[in-house]
């Protein structure tokens, strides 16, 4: 198991070529069985996410390869309709696997979904979407076992905006009979790009982005070349670790819009943003006042997958925050590592309290999650001497040469094998 050694204190300058973003990178795979024809996506990143994704396709008999950076996914010889616990146990995103597989197969049977350890994650809103497609649902020994003769467009109301349960719905009703409009759909940019890229294949969907999705059923869907777009999680992630380090750092790929909340914290923080086009630029001189209040929502709100960061940020900066986690229930699991490198906060269910201490210090730290131990690092880049971040999977999950990148800017960090 690798650990990272970071010598903190080491300003950051220059630019970050982002990576496509995880999380519209692994819908698209899940999309890719829809057609028997060849799939490709570019710029895949090497994470380990998209890894086992890929193993999950292989496993129901496509051809899945890497070459120059993008992933060819051909599905014509898949014939299985079930995914293995093995997979399932290490990522979320075979639940919507369910979408695709009901899709092409009318059947699919998965072990119950995993994912990073920060809550209950039911899959509730899922489930009852799909029946209302004509979906039967069983659950038996640990795994759902879905079946339908036909699946027949409907009217469907969230009673929450899911994610994941959005691009279910869409990846169960793109060759549905008829017409399916959901409502109080989840709006965030990952759900536009799979859109487009169902669009691209010869689906008709509209309305993504907004809180009503339009699905009219095809008969076909054909082959596609899509790039997603870039990763508006790992741009925030080497905004805020510029923020905290200080100096000037430009991200290219995306829109500012796709982050205004936390554009709006970093300026309270006392940073510089310029946005242009697609470029994001900060300026930080590393010493940097608290957000009074964080609070996470869907989006548009601020992303639950930057609450650590921010709370790292908080956390060495000068006054003191409440970052409020609205999505996930045990997603402060990341405080007590933080504690060891001197930060003050307190926990109370979903609240968090932070007084800022100004400077934190080296610590040996465990990183238990994804953006948790995005958050370590940070605060490591941030401190004053030498902290080891331990147990590097998580982190492999969603960073693509995280090091690299970040060495890139002048960190002093190492990756070494233990
Ligand atoms: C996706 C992202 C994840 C991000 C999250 C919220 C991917 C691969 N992952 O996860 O990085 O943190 O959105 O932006 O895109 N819920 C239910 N019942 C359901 C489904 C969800 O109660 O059937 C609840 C969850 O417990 C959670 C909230 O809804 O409290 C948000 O979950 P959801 O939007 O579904 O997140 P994911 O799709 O799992």
């Amino acid at each position: 198991m690798d650990k990272y050694v970071i010598d903190g204190g080491r300003r950051l300058f220059g630019a970050v070529a982002l990576q496509s973003a995880k999380n519209s990178v692994l819908p698209l795979l899940a999309a890719s069985i829809l057609t028997e024809k060849r799939v490709v996506i570019r710029d895949t990143p090497q994470i380990s996410d998209v890894l086992c994704m890929a193993q999950i396709l292989r496993e129901l008999g496509a051809d899945v390869r890497f070459s120059g950076g993008n992933t060819i996914i051909e599905s014509a010889d898949a014939t299985s309709h079930e995914i293995s616990s093995v997979l399932t146990g290490e990522l979320r995103s075979p639940v919507f696997m369910l979408g695709s597989l009901l899709t092409r197969f009318h059947r699919a049977l998965i072990a119950y979904p995993g994912g990073c350890d920060i809550g209950l994650r039911p899959i509730d809103l899922h489930l009852n979407a799909l029946k209302q497609l004509g979906v039967g649902i069983s659950e038996r020994d640990g795994c759902i076992f879905c079946e339908c003769e036909k699946l027949r467009g409907a009217e469907i109301l969230l009673d929450f905006p899911s994610v994941g349960a959005t691009e279910n719905i869409m990846l169960a009703a793109v060759k549905a009979e008829g017409r399916t409009v959901l409502a109080g759909a989840a709006k965030e940019p990952e759900i536009v790009d799979l859109q487009n890229f169902l669009n691209a294949m010869g689906a008709k969907v509209a309305g993504a982005g907004s809180d009503v999705i339009e699905i009219e059923g095809v008969q076909e869907l054909g082959s596609v070349t899509y790039k997603p777009m870039k990763d508006r999680i790992e741009a925030g992630t080497f905004l805020i670790a510029c923020a905290v380090c200080g100096g000037e750092v430009e991200t290219s790929g995306l829109k500012g819009e796709n982050l205004r909340l936390l554009l709006h914290k970093l300026r309270e923080n006392g940073c510089k943003i310029h946005t242009k086009n697609d470029k994001i630029r900060i300026e930080s001189s590393g010493r940097l006042r608290c957000n009074r209040r964080i609070e996470t929502m869907p989006f548009p709100g601020f992303p639950t997958d930057l609450q650590a960061q921010a709370t790292a940020l908080n956390a060495g900066a000068d006054g003191g925050a409440l970052i409020v986690e609205n999505l996930f229930e045990t997603r402060f699991k990341y405080v007590p590592e933080l504690q060891k490198m001197g930060a003050d906060i307190q926990v109370k269910g979903r609240n968090a309290f932070v007084r800022g201490v100004r400077k934190l210090h080296g610590a040996s730290v465990v990183a238990g999650d994804l953006r948790g131990g995005a958050a370590l690092v940070i605060a490591a880049l941030g401190a004053e001497g030498r902290t080891e971040v331990l147990d590097l999977s998580h982190i492999d999950r969603g960073y693509a040469d995280f090091r690299g990148k970040l060495k890139s800017l002048g960190a002093e960090i190492r990756r070494v094998r233990v």
